[in-house]
């Protein structure tokens, strides 16, 4: 789960969904994932189970989504309504998905509003199974999960890992949180060319050079910009690796987040992923240098031995990944300038055979480290040069993967 800021905006934003809510415990989560949903824009209308009603009442759905929220097949007016509703929805996604609910999907059957919405519609549907471990993990559920997905297409969120309800297991079973969901609501409505089925290398956070068992040289790279980067990819239908140094953030959902500490195994990461990359973006605030030595033992005051750390060079990752790259990959780097600004991130532009660079200076309010927004000019290999506002990071990272997108439709055309 990634913070980011909840206002209307694609692929979210005018898209009709269902939220079909069964009967589990998580049923009150499924209010915030309605109001997530309906923060980024989407209308959303809701349909209980009857026995959901127990858990959660429709007035919280309507409350918050200003939505329509029904319980029974049977309408008085109009269309029939499971038609209606199946017809009419850009996307169905069922939070929580109990087991009974999933065995009844798997079989087709259309004994209720939900169920039957299923049956006409021919929008993506999402579940988010929710259910004691035990009952996850019995073969009769893996097998009508197993059909849902393979036979009749639909996608499954989750389960995650965790306490479940009073008095039960911690085995996968828990619903996923509502920020997860709504980001595979997300990616449901948006996957599109031309980041469908292409692959992602994004770099993150600071790095930790070592120089005894307690201390460290780093920076105040927070990782959200890289991590930002690395949803935004996701939600467009790519498939995502994260390499990032020490963050306190939480893996972006449906992203491969592999963790490192020093620029030497971030380099040995990076290598491993990007011979498969069509994108990679360098967002990594790597140390330049490290301690020559790393002390197996803490060094002392005592000893007089800490005053003086020698340094030595650390691998440049975007240089040293040069050699594994694909032909066509899209290369985006970011330049940190105290000083001539455009000049530096020209000449890395060109020295680091980035096609893309965003430059900013980190003295400049908002901008920079360990701050939720940033102000940055692009540059590219044409020249072209744009100077942007300042944005949250999360909305930088939207217009970066719409210039990346530019390039990638521009070398399919040959350009
Ligand atoms: N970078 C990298 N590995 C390094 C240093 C930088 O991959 N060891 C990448 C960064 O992720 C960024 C770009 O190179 O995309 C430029 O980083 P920056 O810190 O601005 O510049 P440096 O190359 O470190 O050069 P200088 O410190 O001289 O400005």
């Amino acid at each position: 789960m990634t913070a980011r800021p909840l206002a209307p905006r694609p692929p979210w934003a005018g898209r009709r969904v269902v939220l079909g809510v069964t009967a589990g415990i998580a049923a009150y989560k499924a209010v915030q994932l309605a109001r997530d949903l309906a923060r980024l824009g989407a209308r959303v209308d809701t349909v209980l189970s009857s026995s959901a009603r127990r858990f959660v009442g429709p007035l919280s759905f309507a409350g918050v989504t200003g939505g329509s929220v029904h319980t029974r097949i049977l309408a008085t007016e109009g269309a029939a309504l499971h038609i209606r509703l199946g017809t009419e929805a850009d996307l169905i996604i069922v939070a929580p998905a109990t087991a009974d609910f999933i065995a009844k999907a798997a079989q087709g059957r259309a004994d209720g509003l939900l169920t039957a919405i299923l049956l006409s519609t021919r929008a993506p549907v999402i579940l988010a199974p929710a259910m004691n471990d035990r009952m996850y993990s019995h073969p009769q559920t893996q097998r009508n999960l197993e059909h849902c997905r393979d036979v009749l297409g639909y996608r499954l969120a989750g389960p995650g890992s965790g306490a479940l309800a009073v008095g039960e297991g911690e085995g996968p079973g828990r619903m996923l949180e509502p920020a997860d969901l709504a980001d595979h609501a997300g990616r449901a409505l948006g996957e599109a060319e031309p980041f469908l089925g292409r692959t992602v290398l994004v770099t993150a956070g600071p790095t930790r050079e070592p120089m005894d068992p307690v201390r460290y040289l780093g920076n105040r790279s927070s990782g959200r910009m890289g991590f930002a980067i690395a949803r935004e990819a996701w939600l467009r239908g790519a498939d995502v690796t994260l390499v990032t140094g020490p963050s306190s953030l939480p893996d972006p959902v449906g992203v491969r987040t592999v963790r490192v500490e020093t620029a030497s195994d971030m380099l040995s990461e990076v290598k491993k992923s990007i011979t498969k990359a069509d994108i990679v973006v360098y967002a990594a605030a790597v140390a330049d240098f490290r301690p020559a030595e790393r002390r197996d033992r803490k060094i002392k005051k005592s000893s007089g031995d800490g005053r003086t750390i020698e340094l030595t060079e650390n691998p440049d990752i975007a240089l040293e990944s040069w050699a594994g790259r694909r032909n066509g990959v899209v290369r985006v780097g970011f330049a940190l300038e105290t000083e001539e600004l455009l000049e530096g991130a020209r000449k890395k532009l060109e020295e680091k055979g980035f096609d893309l660079v965003l430059a900013n200076d980190p003295g400049e309010p908002g901008a920079g480290f360990d701050v939720p927004t940033n102000r940055v000019t692009l540059l590219d290999r044409e020249g072209r040069v744009e100077e942007l506002p300042l944005l949250a990071k999360e909305e930088l990272a939207v217009v970066v993967m719409d210039r990346v997108a530019d390039r990638l439709r521009s070398v399919a055309r040959g350009a």
